[in-house]
């Protein structure tokens, strides 16, 4: 049975329609990422979860019974927020233990789940101050253990990294990984950082527009983006998107060179389709000794060392293309280089429809 069944659900406001039946089915343990740009609906699906909001349609269940119609706090669901809004006047302590007192859980039992939860979560030496007194990423962690506290059986989180800086956002990031996997608790996270997504999710659903756009494991959804939406928000710098038509030979790009087609792709496409071709900056290299059949002559505008990579960045016949290479790649502006890239790493997309072919 799934832990968690999220059945055609909708959401009308006034006359927009912002959810427009969304289904996925979690099983027990899974960290499910809702990714997705500002206004896609990713936190009014989380709130129709918890409970907050009201579904206009479509139904959710955990452990197999249907939730709707119970009152957020019978729901056995904690959820995190971005800004999270702790008792200024109580102490960390009583912070974390709140609900269990608001639930009259023996002082004893709360005393046991509160220690444990600090532990875990490696503030037991904050568990005197009050907010005020802490980093904002102590403060997040609060907020966490606040819900974690109730072990309840499912947890949603809210962009609940995105007030904290690059550094504390990482380390964060890192920890809820941790405690996820060593709870196994089921998880619905909402984040617009594709990174956040691709590193804490084990399936992540990317939502655009009301609608779930693909469904699938970090590798599925990189690897084989299934719209030419997904190819350009996962993953950064964003796949490199190539316009063109299909010949005998392969694909013409607009005003230039010819690149073969991989078996698995020549049978798909019929000749004089408008096509994008697709390749993610870190599958192109230099052109080596070996003759090469897809080769990208570039010629160089902008190089950037980022520390790990050299991003260079320049046009084929008139189009944009970046590659990241390895920092120590010797590389000038002005110059012509020819890049190539392995026929796994060519991704193709309808001009039209914008999904993906093959
Ligand atoms: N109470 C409301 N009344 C009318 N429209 C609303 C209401 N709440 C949200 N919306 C609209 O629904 C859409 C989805 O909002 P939602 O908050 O779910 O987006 P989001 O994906 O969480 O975005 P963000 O990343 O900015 O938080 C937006 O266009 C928003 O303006
Ligand atoms: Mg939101």
């Amino acid at each position: 049975m799934s832990a968690l069944e999220i059945q055609n659900i909708r959401k009308t406001y006034g006359a927009v329609e912002t959810l427009k039946g969304i289904d996925i089915s979690l099983e027990s343990g899974e960290f499910l990422v809702l990714l997705g740009s500002s206004g896609c609906g990713k936190s009014t699906l989380l709130n129709i979860i918890a409970g907050l909001a009201e579904a206009s349609g479509g139904d959710i269940r955990i452990g197999g019974r249907s939730i709707l119609g119970v009152h957020p706090k019978d729901r056995d669901i904690a959820m995190v927020f971005q800004s999270y809004a702790l008792y200024p006047n109580l102490s960390v302590h009583r912070n974390i233990g709140f609900g269990l007192e608001m639930r009259k859980v023996p002082a004893a039992e709360r005393e046991r789940a509160v220690q444990e939860t600090a532990k875990l979560l490696q503030i037991e030496n904050l568990l005197d101050r009050k907010p005020g007194q802490l980093s904002g990423g102590q403060r997040q962690r609060v907020a966490i253990g606040r819900a974690l506290v109730r072990k309840p059986q499912v947890f949603l989180f809210d962009e609940p990294l995105s007030n904290l800086d690059a550094k504390l956002r990482m380390e964060t990031r890192t920890e809820l990984k941790r405690l996820h996997q060593m709870l196994g608790t089921t998880i619905v996270y909402v984040t617009h950082d594709q990174i956040e997504a691709m590193t804490l999710a084990t399936r992540i659903a990317v939502m655009r527009n009301g609608r779930i756009e693909q469904l699938g494991t970090p590798e599925e959804v990189y690897d084989h983006p299934a719209t030419l939406y997904v190819a350009g928000f996962v993953g950064s710098p964003p796949m490199n998107v190539l316009d063109g038509v299909v010949t005998g030979e392969g694909v013409q790009l607009d005003g230039g060179a010819v690149i073969a087609l991989p078996v698995r792709l020549k049978n798909v496409v019929a000749a004089g389709r408008r096509v994008k071709l697709g390749v993610r900056p870190e599958a192109l290299r230099l052109v080596g000794e070996t003759a090469d059949h897809r080769v990208l002559d570039v010629e160089i505008e902008v190089v950037e060392l980022t520390g790990p990579e050299l991003v260079v960045t320049g046009r084929v016949s008139g189009q944009r293309v970046t590659a990241c290479l390895p920092p120590r790649t010797k590389l000038t502006v002005g110059m012509k280089q020819a890049f190539t890239f392995d026929e796994d790493a060519l991704h193709l997309f309808d001009a039209e429809t914008e999904l993906a072919l093959g």
